[in-house]
């Protein structure tokens, strides 16, 4: 009788041909024969090297692809050195954790990034490398043990779009080596002209523009994001080797999870906006089959900011060739762009209309969802959607904006981003400055606040995604006005919201009162068994959003007036354990969360 195949051949067998498709269709026939030897030596060294306890973890992930669906799925997103100090110190605070419930942890700026400014991290100097002030990858790996006795999965960034303008690669192109140089996009002054016509920008105040000068080069490299982020040419097959090399290492060193930063960006083809290209996508789906081979375990999360209509795509399409997945997570930017319009707006209309638009998530997938993040809260990506309400949905968005910057009887205390308020963009704060902590002077109005906080966290909630907080938004934690007076943040508003972690906030009775929220909230998912795809149903009140949570029905009135709702005789609310009445009535900015009898 033959020996049974290992699980890595079993894979192989399963998967290989779909990987050897992918990688076929992105660089052609010729080239996938030439380069299949390489690919699957590759793989077969880092499945060979996979770790014991992470090569059993594949074995019952497999077994459950859908285990990551789960109302139990809520998260928490920090950076190493604001939550920690260090990679040790993040571990030594995993019991906060434990508190909250996590299951999932996104550590922003762990990997070794650009000497000086390296965006919030986003420029990175070296994938396989720790920052050297936060530790090594030895801490990660204890780090990631300990998570893994808490049933905490790691996320880390992988940067697929560029790397810091210091990383070796970088430094090889820039000293002539052609090899390196080809990792890179370098055109004239010429084709730059006819490129930028069909580009939009990303930081059009402090990075114009989407290529940078470099003498060295001899032309201009396409950084898409500031002049130090040199965007990585894809349609380089090398990058591809490297990049998945990377990643299955990284896997190795326990990472279960990677955000897959601003993915809508990766492959660039002149002429067009150069996002969501189709090819963009085959490499999303290589990079899954790749984890589907060696690492199982391991979740794709797509980072992709992009309108609303261009987002699901990222889970995987069927294209007629039977579907192939992508991403097990994506962002649901626009969902969480939509509950700050309808606190502007005192309007259920778009988060409604998103979360019909949200629905149709493919099985062993699920959305991410989110009050706040670490970025801005970028309004255009719901453009479309407002047309589909308004006739002039610029206008509304621009309102949105100025509200949650403070404008007029706002109670919300936040910053344009990238603009100087006359233009859509982006709006920056926390969650609880944005909400009207850091306005309210009496306690009447912290009261409102509360609310508001509690309403933005149960549409996260409520509305069925892996829920993530972001750091100090359970503490209430308010703007970080600081990042003005220093030299090295000043230039880059999104400091606004990344204050350092403030472990003594966690005892004030702000942050009893939000984080008691959450954690009612969570009990009331987990009891409901709500987890999947958002539901909308229809509440009859303009102002109040109706989710569907397993077989609850959750209630989220977004105006400052008390509202009136229809239930079916004898359910109960679920949050105080009390019965209901047929119409009850649902306080400003409140949540009714109810259950059936
Ligand atoms: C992602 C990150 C953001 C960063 C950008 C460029 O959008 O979330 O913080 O600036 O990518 O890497």
């Amino acid at each position: 009788m033959p020996p049974s195949p290992s699980p890595h051949e079993r894979r192989l067998a399963a998967f290989g041909p779909r990987l050897r498709r992918l990688i076929a269709r992105l660089y052609g026939e010729a080239r996938a024969e030439a380069l299949w030897p390489r690919v699957s030596d590759l793989i077969s060294i880092q499945a060979a090297a996979r770790p014991a306890p992470l090569a059993a973890l594949d074995l019952l992930r497999e077994a459950d692809p859908a285990w990551f669906v789960s109302p139990e799925m809520v998260g928490y997103s920090g950076y190493v050195d604001r939550f920690g100090g260090t990679v040790a110190g993040v571990a030594a605070h995993v019991d906060h954790l434990e508190a909250l419930g996590v299951r999932y942890l996104h550590l922003l700026a762990l990997l070794k990034a650009r000497a000086g400014d390296s965006d919030g991290g986003f420029a990175i100097a070296d994938y396989l490398s720790v920052e050297p002030r936060l530790g090594t990858m030895a801490d990660v790996e204890r780090l990631t043990e300990r998570l893994r006795a808490a049933r905490i999965s790691l996320c880390v960034d992988l940067a697929l779009n560029h790397t810091a303008d210091d990383h070796e690669w970088a430094r090889r192109a820039r000293s002539g080596d052609p090899r390196y140089r080809d990792f890179y996009h370098v055109l004239t002054g010429e084709q730059v002209q006819a490129a930028e016509t069909h580009l939009a920008q990303v930081f059009p105040a402090t990075a114009p523009g989407n290529f940078t000068y470099v003498p060295e080069m001899g032309g201009w490299v396409w950084t898409t994001f500031y002049p130090f982020q040199w965007d990585l040419n894809w349609a380089n097959p090398e990058v591809m080797l490297a990049m998945i090399d990377t990643m299955l290492r990284l896997a190795n060193h326990g990472v279960e999870a990677f955000r897959l930063d601003s993915i809508a960006f990766l492959w660039k083809e002149v002429g067009t906006d150069c996002r969501n290209r189709p090819h963009a996508h085959d490499v999303v789906r290589v990079l899954r089959a790749a984890l589907d081979i060696v690492a199982p375990a391991t979740l794709l999360k797509a980072e992709a900011i992009v309108p609303t209509a261009f987002v699901p795509p990222y889970f995987g399409v069927d294209e007629g060739e039977g579907f192939e997945p992508e991403c097990h997570l994506v962002y649901n930017n626009s969902l969480m762009v939509a509950g700050w319009v309808a606190l502007a707006e005192q309007s259920a209309a778009l988060p409604d209309a998103i979360v019909r638009a949200s629905g149709g998530v493919p099985r062993g997938a699920n959305w991410l969802s989110y009050a706040r993040c670490h970025d801005d809260i970028g309004w255009g990506t719901v453009l479309r959607d407002l047309a589909a309400i308004d006739a002039d949905p610029q206008s509304r968005l621009r309102a949105a904006a100025r509200f949650t910057e403070g404008a007029g009887e706002s109670w919300a205390t936040g910053e344009p981003f990238q603009s100087d308020g006359s233009v859509l963009h982006g709006t920056n704060g926390t969650l609880a400055s944005l909400a009207g902590l850091e306005s309210a002077t009496d306690d009447a109005a912290r009261e409102m606040a509360f609310r508001r906080i509690a309403l933005l966290n149960a549409l996260a909630i409520a509305s069925g995604g892996l829920a993530v907080t972001y750091m100090g938004d359970e503490a209430g934690l308010l703007n970080d006005h600081a990042y003005r007076a220093d030299p090295d943040r000043m230039h880059e508003g999104r400091w606004l919201h990344r204050p350092a972690m403030d472990w003594a906030a966690l005892d004030t009775p702000a942050a009893r009162r939000i984080t008691g929220d959450l954690a009612r909230l969570r009990d009331a998912r987990i009891a409901a068994g709500g987890a999947g795809a958002p539901a909308a149903f229809d509440t009859g009140h303009p102002a109040v959003l109706g989710l569907s949570c397993g077989g609850d029905r959750v209630f989220l009135n977004f105006s400052g007036e008390p509202a009136e709702v229809d239930l079916p005789d004898g359910w109960h609310d679920r949050l105080d354990d009390r019965p209901l009445d047929a119409r009850p009535t649902i306080a400003p900015w409140r949540l009714l969360w109810a259950r059936p009898a």
